[in-house]
């Protein structure tokens, strides 16, 4: 009896999968969703895309599959766009038709539609558009953005300083002094290192990071419809993004309370203007609910990725001391040492402009960027991608692409350089994206990472504890974030 019962069982497994792999069939092809692996029922193609590094599983599957695929994350669908040219051609030439946000339940849960990573539409349009202007270097009034860096950078000296030559992990260090610049931004000012109230944002934001980063992270991705009824660690997330806002909301009192709107001095300052300007329009999407949920998406977006930025790049230049010297050498020629690097100074300094391009290239830290999506059917090459399909337009695949680099995976300044030494530009630049999406941080993040590192280079010399031979430089995680291995370093007064 229980033989026969495990028996229909199987078949009954057998039978869905065929029929599943059928439907399957049917779907992909000309006129139709791109081609892909078959799928499992419920589990999609976990057997072909491991949550573990799936830049590298889906480079292989476009060689099989080419350029535009779908692979099946748990039962949904997800169109992949591989290589620049068909990067560029859905972000860039039809910009509109791919602007939109994919579904991500754990942003969805957390922002329900406000702010601006996760949401769409007239609300987006409107956030966005308003913070983009606010970022602009004189958009919050007399201080500008390029000020509340060079501030920043003091405090970042004097703690390395403090280091007196001895080894030590810069990791807590660089995300106080970008977490300070989103703060001197969003509340108008800095906290010190030590600050209880700091220390606990801080806190939040990295186990935030952590969870997203983790196994857990992508499979929530994939499963939450399961997972939001199962106890477990997704659940924690939500609890810090909620300690978060609570400090964002806590601030907005103080700002409610002494706002001069002839003297903006931060970002909600200038939101809290602009609902006053808009309070008799229906349905503006400037209200409080939605300046906490934008601030809170400064944060997010923000700090992580611009200080494991700076992390990564310190980590190359201990591997390649040759590359250090360079930018060491132009600094002293184009800066000197008796005033401090600006953001004028960038276009005077090819070699190092073309290192932190280079930097951001060779560790394509969002490889699969942001998952986007088509808000109707779209006709893409000879497919059609049906409204609402996950995108992922895979940014590693332009950035390590052999047509515009020579040995991709080889960190080499030389990929930004012209023969004459001068800057060389290139359209396969997207660390931040492309398009309507495009990062909206890019030049804050531009700004921060050039300011931050010419600053540390032109005090301190920096090196490695080990050979530098020895160092290792491959990425720890590549789940949504490509994270450089745990290491140590000593900063040398020059
Ligand atoms: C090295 C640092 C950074 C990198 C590599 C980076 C990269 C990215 C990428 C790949 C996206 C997704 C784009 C897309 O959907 O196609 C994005 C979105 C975004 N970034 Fe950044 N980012 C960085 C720093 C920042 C900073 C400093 C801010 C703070 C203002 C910021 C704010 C945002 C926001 C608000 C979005 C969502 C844009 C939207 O959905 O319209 N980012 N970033
Ligand atoms: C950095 O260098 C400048 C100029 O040499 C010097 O005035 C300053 O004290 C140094 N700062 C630190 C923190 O070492
Ligand atoms: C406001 O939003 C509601 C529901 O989304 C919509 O029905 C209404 O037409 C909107 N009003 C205006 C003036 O846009
Ligand atoms: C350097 O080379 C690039 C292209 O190779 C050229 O566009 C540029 O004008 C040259 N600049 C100088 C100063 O020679």
């Amino acid at each position: 009896m229980e033989l026969l019962g495990a028996a229909t069982v199987v078949l009954l497994v057998c039978i869905a999968c065929l029929l599943s792999l059928a439907a399957w069939k049917g779907r992909s092809g000309k006129g139709k969703m791109p081609p892909g692996p078959a799928p499992l029922p419920i589990l999609g193609n976990v057997l072909q895309v491991k949550p573990k590094d799936l830049a590298k599983t889906l480079q292989k599957l476009s060689k099989e599959y080419g350029p535009v695929f779908t692979v099946h994350m748990g039962s949904d669908p997800v169109v992949v766009l591989h290589g620049h040219d068909v990067v560029k051609e859905a972000l860039v030439d039809r910009a509109d038709e791919f602007a939109a946000r994919g579904h991500m339940p754990i942003g969805d849960r957390a922002n329900k539609g406000l702010g601006i990573i996760f949401s769409n539409n007239k609300e987006w349009l409107e956030v966005r558009r308003f913070a983009l202007s606010t970022l602009r270097n004189f958009g919050m009034g007399k201080r500008s953005i390029e000020e509340r860096i060079l501030e920043e950078t003091e405090f970042l000296l004097e703690d390395i300083d403090k280091t007196k030559g001895t080894s030590f992990d810069p990791t807590f260090m660089l995300s106080c002094a970008v977490s300070n610049v989103i703060c001197s931004i969003v509340f108008g000012k800095r906290y010190d290192y030590k600050d209880k109230k700091f220390l606990s944002l801080m806190n939040n934001m990295n186990n935030i990071f952590a969870m997203m980063n983790s196994h857990w992270g992508q499979l929530y991705q994939m499963f939450s419809n399961i997972l939001d009824y199962l106890p477990g660690p997704h659940n924690k997330i939500f609890l810090e993004f909620d300690a978060l806002k609570a400090f964002v909301s806590e601030e907005l009192k103080v700002h409610q309370a002494s706002v001069d709107p002839s003297s903006p001095r931060d970002f909600i300052d200038c939101f809290l203007s602009k609902m006053q300007e808009e309070k008799d329009r229906p349905n503006s999407s400037f209200h409080t609910e939605n300046l906490i949920t934008s601030a809170f998406d400064l944060f997010l977006a923000g700090t992580e990725t611009t200080s494991t930025t700076i992390r990564y790049g310190l980590l190359l230049l201990l591997k390649y001391p040759k590359i250090q010297e360079k930018v060491q050498e132009e600094i002293d020629r184009v800066v000197g040492r008796s005033r401090r690097p600006c953001v004028a100074d960038r276009t005077q300094m090819p070699y190092t402009d073309a290192v932190v391009h280079e930097i951001q290239r060779f560790i394509s830290l969002i490889p699969l960027a942001v998952p986007h999506t088509v808000t109707k059917d779209t006709h893409f090459r000879d497919y059609v991608i049906p409204k609402g399909t996950t995108i992922f337009p895979i940014l590693s695949s332009v950035l390590h692409d052999s047509k515009e680099f020579p040995n991709p995976n080889e960190f080499n300044p030389g990929h930004f350089l012209n023969e004459n030494g001068t800057f060389r530009k290139s359209e396969f630049f997207m660390p931040f994206s492309a398009g309507k999406r495009i990062c909206l941080g890019e030049g804050l993040a531009r700004m921060e990472i050039f300011l931050f590192m010419a600053t540390i280079l032109q005090n301190f010399t920096l090196k490695p504890v080990v050979d530098p031979q020895e160092l290792n430089i491959t990425p720890t995680l590549s789940g949504t974030g490509n994270v450089p291995p745990v290491y140590q370093l000593c900063a040398l007064r020059r």
